[in-house]
């Protein structure tokens, strides 16, 4: 055998082994080899053909994207016209529908059912399937191979867009098995996964470009590119439900078989498909379908309906554009246009000044709209919004209704533009932008934030309302039955200027509130005397720190012990712990060293309030820096870790780093001469080695000790390790997992970031998982989790 014959049987053996797994992977679901196998399959396949370019063929896995832009796509005419539906909004649309085909097909349900005909035997067989939001597309294949991709257009012509729907990579370039018509052509919709769509514009909003409004846009946008490079970067999928043209060959008599053919033939179709017997049972299946809703990995805007058996669908035709043996049972829509008649500022809890689109009046998903956020000006400026402007609003599930899209063609000539108030609207003190700070070398930075914050505090009625509604609220003080409009009324009535207000209040001024009387006043009282004896957590999350929410209050807590060593942690120290960054390190830290904060935590506890601490410091602690990090953390410009790795090495303390002369550093190995420059410069400043000595001193006494490595901590075996939980989990309930890895010492985050030490993803884990792969966190599924916890149980 020649060189030439060897490669072109490994070529051939390759395409067929990675069109195989492909298959097992976007049709079957169930991935045959892990990635990187198929990874080096692919790369020995592409290096093969790179030295024998004449065995290339188009249907190579090699080839779906394709060498240069168009400059217009071509048009193609459909042989067989792309239809609509016909749509069912309500119940009984679909019970007519129904009478319709039952009617329609009178003559054939005799002969069928003999003179049963008005029985409630005589049901109908349907097949149901999920209406997925994106494009209609036209796939057609000759002999197996992929040849031609068209857009739904007008229906009769469309748009040649094979070049594109090669790059989907579940659109297979060839067919798999045997038994396909040699031209059979395949419709499906093009759409974009959920996960899909958000890593996309994160992605775009990374690169500072334009997202898009949602994954119907994002997938039409990505398909009508004429350069398929780009096309071939965005997470487009292909979900067959029907056919076109058939030559040469025969499809099987009904709509469910046909489905289960086409995915034999390795084209991915509906997971959900389903077959239903009457009306009865689509209407179940309608519901089904809209309980789980959210929880698909894809839009849907409703589920589809289609008479099971061929040859009653073509004894029932067509009316119009539209056949009479299939329907559409849309779902409330979750998208509508309204006019914007205003934005209003809202102040919150930190004085932080939303901006909020107050809307005329319109039906999303079944509920009346009226408000929708905008989160911040930042937002405001991403949507170009005006007053006056038409917007695409957005109600999914309980999720508040958004702002997602203006459309610009209605724009009025008198649209004004969101100004941002100059004054809070509830007290009238200044409103200021925030700034981020960026420390890191040494240096300062710092940029406009998209935040404007009332810097009224406490003396704002809105933010002292919202302040104590938190304090109050179940996680914090958990103070039953001081609910917001009780709190509203002790603000109004300037009962309560503060949180510690709530501990002396009396008798005689609860019961003049409105619907109090003497048992509920008795009630009230008794409760906020309940919440006196807080632990440290609840009491730190209570006080409504910027930035720190439940598990930053825990961690504070568990770490240092003492509310005393939390209001006196520098934010240099703070920095220490896994998840705190400089920013919020300086909210903790500004926010104690603010006079009127320290007045209200003098009152509270001088009103009674008992804080329950553990009184001793978390050996854990200990093991979050070495002498290295430290060096690093100091920001001394030119120094990463490799140099405060090597500057440890050979100072071992910091009085002799703050105090060596240039001499010593100089003959110092593995640092260059710029870093040694900027260490003695760094040093020489009294104010810097005094700082960084008081950095130490505070981390000393807070139990750090730099002979100790990371990996010599004692103490708990996932002590320092922070993890995620992201998916549906089954064994257990993902608050139990997060409690015995908590137990074990780990810290379980709500966010996926570098110091990700593992992420744990169920069954519809979406946007964490992505981003986890994205950064290399290792992955586990949940039962590698329960392997994980079980080896730590004691025997
Ligand atoms: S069947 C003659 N099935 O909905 C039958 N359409 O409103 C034509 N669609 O243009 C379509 N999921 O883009 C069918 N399971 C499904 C579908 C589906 C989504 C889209 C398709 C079509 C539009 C009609």
């Amino acid at each position: 055998m020649t060189q030439a014959q060897d490669a072109a049987e490994r070529i051939a053996s390759l395409r067929s082994e990675i069109d195989a797994h492909n298959y097992r992977y976007y049709v079957l679901d169930e991935p045959s080899v892990p990635d990187a196998e198929y990874d080096r399959l692919f790369r020995e396949l592409k290096a093969l053909e790179a030295e024998h370019p004449e065995l290339i063929t188009p249907d190579s896995p090699t080839q779906r994207v394709s060498g240069s832009a168009l400059s217009a796509f071509g048009t193609i005419r459909h042989e067989v016209p792309m239809l609509s539906l016909g749509n069912a909004f309500e119940e009984k649309d679909l019970l007519e529908f129904d009478r319709r085909v039952r009617d329609g097909l009178a003559d054939e349900l005799v002969s069928h059912n003999g003179n049963d005909l008005f029985s409630q035997t005589a049901e109908i067989e349907y097949t149901c399937e999920p209406k997925l939001d994106g494009l209609a597309v036209s796939l057609l294949y000759e002999r197996g191979v992929l040849v031609r991709g068209a857009t739904r257009g007008d229906g009769t012509t469309g748009e040649d867009i094979t070049a594109n729907v090669r790059t989907i990579r579940n659109v297979p370039l060839k067919l798999q098995g045997r038994g396909w018509p040699d031209v059979l052509e395949v419709r499906g919709e093009v759409f974009m996964s959920k996960a899909g769509f958000e890593a996309l514009n994160e992605r775009a909003m990374e690169a500072g470009g334009k997202t898009f409004a949602n994954p119907r846009n994002a997938a039409a946008g990505s398909l009508r590119q004429l350069d398929s490079s780009i096309t071939a970067k965005r997470p487009l999928e292909f979900c067959c439900y029907g056919y076109g043209r058939v030559e040469g060959g025969t499809l099987p008599n009904t709509q469910y078989e046909i489905l289960q053919s086409v995915r034999k033939w390795g084209i991915p179709i509906s997971k959900e498909l389903k077959l239903a017997k009457g009306a009865q049972a689509c209407r179940d299946y309608y519901h089904d379908i809209g309980e789980r809703r959210d929880g698909l990995a894809y839009e849907i805007d409703g589920v589809v309906f289609k008479v099971n058996r061929i040859d009653w669908q073509k004894e029932l035709g067509f009316r119009a554009r539209e056949p009479r043996w299939a329907i559409a049972h849309k779902f409330p829509a979750r998208e509508e246009l309204t006019e914007l008649t205003n934005v209003e500022f809202q102040v919150g809890r930190t004085g932080a000044i939303t901006p909020v689109a107050r809307l005329k009046p319109v039906q999303v998903g079944g509920v009346t709209v009226t408000n929708a956020t905008l989160h911040n000006m930042d937002e405001v400026e991403r949507l170009g919004v005006m007053i006056g402007d038409t917007v695409i609003i957005r109600r999914a599930g309980d999720v508040i209704p958004q702002v997602m899209q203006v459309v610009l063609e209605r724009r009025p000539a008198d649209a004004r533009p969101v100004a941002v108030p100059t004054h809070c609207p509830v007290c009238g003190s200044e409103v200021e932008r925030t700034q981020l700070v960026k420390r890191g070398k040494g240096r300062e930075s710092v940029s406009v934030g998209a935040v404007y914050r009332c810097v009224g505090r406490l003396v704002c009625q809105a933010q002292l309302k919202q302040s104590i509604i938190h304090f109050a609220s179940r996680r914090a003080m958990d103070i039953d039955g001081l609910g917001d409009k009780i709190i509203e009324q002790l603000v109004d009535r300037c009962m309560v200027k503060s949180p510690a207000d709530l501990y002396a209040l009396t008798f005689e001024q609860v019961i003049q509130l409105e619907g109090f009387a003497e048992i509920s006043t008795r009630n009230l009282l008794s409760a906020i005397a309940n919440s006196r004896t807080p632990v440290l957590a609840r009491f730190i999350f209570a006080l409504g720190i910027p930035d720190v929410g439940e598990e930053t209050a825990k961690l504070l807590a568990r770490t240092f012990g003492s509310l005393e060593r939390i209001q006196r942690a520098l934010p240099e120290v703070l920095i220490y712990l896994p998840d705190i960054g400089y920013e919020v390190a300086y909210e903790i830290h500004n926010f104690f060293e603010e006079e009127h904060n320290q007045n209200v935590i003098g009152d509270l506890l001088r009103n009674g309030v008992q804080v329950q601490e553990e009184g001793e410091l978390h050996p854990e602690f200990a093991g979050y820096a070495t002498f290295a990090d430290f060096i690093e953390k100091l920001g001394i410009p030119y120094v990463a870790a490799t140099g405060a790795k090597n500057l440890a090495g050979h100072f071992k303390t910091l009085e002799a780093l703050i105090t060596a002369d240039w001499l010593d550093l100089s003959a110092m190995k593995g640092l260059n001469e710029r870093a040694k420059n900027a260490v003695r410069d760094f040093f020489s400043q009294a104010e810097y080695a005094e700082r960084a000595r008081m950095i130490e001193a505070q981390l000393r006494e807070f139990g750090m000790h730099w002979e100790s490595e990371r990996t010599q901590v004692e103490g708990l075996p996932l002590a320092g390790q922070t993890w995620v939980l992201t998916g549906t989990l089954e064994a257990m309930s993902r608050d139990v997992a997060k409690e015995k890895l908590e137990a074990l010492g780990a810290k379980v985050s709500g966010s996926v970031s570098a110091k990700t030490t593992c992420v744990v993803a169920g069954p519809g884990a979406g946007s964490k998982l992505t981003k986890a792969t994205e950064l290399g966190v290792t992955v586990l599924d949940e039962q590698a989790l329960l392997d994980r916890l079980a080896s730590f149980e004691v025997s």
